[in-house]
């Protein structure tokens, strides 16, 4: 049997066992929220909306679905990626990777790719950098006149290149310079503008909080941080008090907190610790683009449960009103107590990675596609167990059929890590991922996120 023919059913296989997991999954879901509309309808009691993680944010004029964005990370955030966790669901507002104002001003061809988009791909941000007031308003309306719903501002690269010239970073140490550079953009257009900072420069110099209150004062619509210092890179531990600083510092505008958000647990804390009306995502979207559906889930379960704990007239506790219901089942309340959803089967991420490629293909072309395609696979390998013997012929592929041949070959090799029902070994299972500020709650559980290498490696 020919090659392709051996992976057309192979991949057949395993889009139909995907379907059936999240046809499954999709399923044990529906039956957690009809539960938690049973609560609702029974109990009549919830003391107060403020109990729950609303899903909504405004930014500006614009209303969002959902509060949780993807943040722009150079060389990822393209066109293809947006739409396969757009696929997914749960993401408020994609950003893409910074684009150079001056660039889409001389309409460079790199600079127009980069904000490549379609109906789908929708409400979109284009990140902008740049230093030249003029530059930064005119490619404001540049973007405003090609429909994008928001423009965001760089001011967290640290890269040398972009500092030097005032942008990035360089823009949170001067606070009247970056605020005059900025009304001219929020005065041009009708469209919102935003910001995106690090806490500051160091330790010494943490200027996100006053920073975020003169932005507001000229009218920037929200504000994007990342809870660390541009000295830190992605060292030590995402400060969530410098988040909550900011978030303090503020009188209205929503402040989106950033920064190893990597599970819906982490969201949640980052949401509980700091207040911000809204979470970023960069990274952990990488490895898991199901990370927006799946934390929009885990917070409705907790808000269900939270309120269900609230209306204590007649019960005092989920664990009371579960013994006390017929329709909670264990399994229903395990999901509404403290677990997010499962991870996604293996076979749901080859499908999705199938799809990713599919559309690296339609935008780029076949051969530039898959040659970008080498550093994006591999991160979805992190989390299928053993992938040395893939990762080692993925970073190869110039076409579709190389990408089909190095998958096929990895099936084959996966094996001997199954057991009979085709579920990884438990010693083969990656660690579970815990973001930088959950360490201490999980002091044993070391899955990390890592960096990729390259100019980005001090972002
Ligand atoms: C590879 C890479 C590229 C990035 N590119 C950008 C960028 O273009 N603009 C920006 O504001 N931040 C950029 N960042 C920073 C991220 O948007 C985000 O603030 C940071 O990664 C922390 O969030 P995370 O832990 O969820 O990834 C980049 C980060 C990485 C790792």
């Amino acid at each position: 049997m020919r090659a392709g023919s051996v992976m057309s059913s192979a991949i057949q296989l395993a889009v139909q066992s995907a379907f059936r997991a999240a046809s499954q999954a999709s399923q044990q879901w529906s039956q957690v929220h009809q539960t938690g509309t049973l609560f609702r309808t029974a109990l009549l009691r919830v003391r107060s909306p403020r109990t729950g993680y609303s899903h909504r944010v405004q930014i500006g004029p614009l209303k969002l679905s959902s509060n949780l964005f993807l943040s722009p990370l150079a060389g990822y955030t393209n066109l293809p990626f947006r739409l396969v966790v757009r696929e997914l669901g749960g993401v408020g507002l994609c950003t893409t990777d910074l684009v150079n104002a001056r660039s889409l001003l001389e309409t460079r061809a790199k600079a127009f790719k980069l904000i490549e988009t379609r109906p789908a791909d929708s409400p979109l941000a284009v990140q902008l950098f740049g230093s030249v007031p003029e530059e930064m308003r005119d490619a404001a309306l540049l973007l405003e006149s090609r429909g994008i719903a928001a423009v965001d501002i760089n001011m967290g690269c640290p890269v040398r290149k972009v500092c030097q010239v005032g942008g990035g970073s360089a823009m949170m140490t001067e606070l009247s310079k970056t605020t005059a550079l900025v009304r001219g953009m929020v005065s041009a257009v009708k469209i919102p503008v935003t910001a995106k900072m690090r806490l500051g420069w160091d330790d010494q110099n943490i200027t996100a909080p006053d920073l975020a209150r003169a932005l507001e004062d000229v009218g920037v619509a929200a504000i994007f941080v990342h809870g660390r210092t541009r000295e830190q890179g992605f060292g030590g531990m995402v400060n969530l008090a410098g988040i909550r600083a900011v978030v303090q510092a503020v009188k209205r505008i929503p402040v989106i907190g950033n920064g190893d958000v990597i599970t819906p647990q982490a969201a949640k804390k980052m949401f509980d610790e700091t207040g911000c009306a809204g979470v970023s995502i960069g990274r952990g979207a990488f490895y898991n683009p199901w990370i927006f559906q799946d934390t929009l889930r885990y917070l409705k379960a907790k808000t269900n449960a939270r309120r269900s704990e609230l209306s204590s007239t007649s019960f005092r506790s989920v664990s009371e009103l579960e013994r006390q219901s017929p329709v909670l089942d264990g399994e229903a309340a395990e999901l509404i107590r403290d677990d997010s959803p499962p991870e996604p089967s293996f076979t749901e991420r080859v499908r999705v990675m199938c799809r990713h490629l599919d559309l690296m293909i339609e935008v780029f072309g076949e051969e530039l596609g898959c040659r970008m395609f080498r550093k994006v696979a591999p991160m979805y390998s992190r989390r299928f167990g053993p992938a040395a013997e893939f990762n080692k012929r993925v970073v190869l592929i110039s076409s579709r059929a190389d990408f089909h041949d190095a998958l096929e070959h990895y099936w084959r090799w996966r094996k001997p890590f199954l057991d009979e029902h085709g579920e990884l070994l438990p010693r083969f299972q990656p660690a579970p991922l815990v973001a930088s500020f959950m360490r201490e709650d999980h002091p044993d559980q070391g899955g990390q996120i890592r960096v990729p290498k390259g100019p980005v490696e001090v972002w």
